[in-house]
């Protein structure tokens, strides 16, 4: 585990369905625009998390986005069998070369996702990489905007308290780590 900002950001890797955190905590799925589930973490956080979680995200999409969940919005749900109280649904932006917002995209991808996880007096939560896997956005280039809206909302605020990276893989924490400043 390697920290950040004084202790309040914490990289590491693992599985994203197994993160606890102080209650209430929340983990952020790296969901697509009908909200009904997926491959990667999608499916990870469906399968693991069961029936509530798609009932709730059904529920949301036809009460609020009936088209789709637009990219950088985020929704919140239980958890369902998960030990995180909340599950906070996000799409990030699928990479296109750069030059079609995707990093201000992703910003807001992440900072809604925090807001709306204060908003809910969450203490900590965890984010997967959001957008790096199927939605193809460079690791490397992706930390270094994930570091920066981070340390932007824990400036601004006190909840959540604690932001857990957690990578996949060793060697994506560690391409976090060797691209970010060390502060
Ligand atoms: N825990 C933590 N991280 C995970 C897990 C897990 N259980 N499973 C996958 N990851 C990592 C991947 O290795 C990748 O680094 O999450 C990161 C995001 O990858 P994706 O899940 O592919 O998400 P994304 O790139 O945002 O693409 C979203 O993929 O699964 C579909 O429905 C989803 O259409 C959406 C798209």
């Amino acid at each position: 585990m390697v920290t950040f900002l004084d202790g309040r950001l914490l990289v590491s890797h693992g599985d994203i369905t197994g993160f606890r955190g102080a209650s209430p905590s929340a983990i952020v799925n790296a969901a697509n625009s009908s909200l009904l589930g997926g491959g990667g973490v999608d499916g990870a956080i469906h399968r693991g998390g069961g029936e509530q979680i798609r009932r709730e995200c059904r529920e949301i999409r036809r009460a609020r986005y009936p088209d789709g969940m637009p990219t950088g919005e985020a929704v919140i749900t239980g958890s369902g069998r998960l030990p995180a109280d909340y599950v906070i649904h996000t799409v990030g932006p699928v990479w296109h070369g750069g030059s079609r917002g995707e990093p201000e995209l992703l910003r807001s991808a992440y900072r809604n996702s925090m807001l709306l996880a204060a908003q809910h007096g969450v203490r900590e939560m965890a984010f997967p990489a959001i957008s790096t896997g199927v939605y193809g956005y460079p690791p490397a280039l992706a930390a270094r905007e994930v570091h920066a809206v981070i340390a932007d909302r824990l400036a601004a605020g006190r909840l959540p308290e604690r932001v857990h990276l957690l990578f996949f893989s060793a060697a994506d924490r560690d391409t976090f780590l060797d691209t970010v400043p060390t502060s």
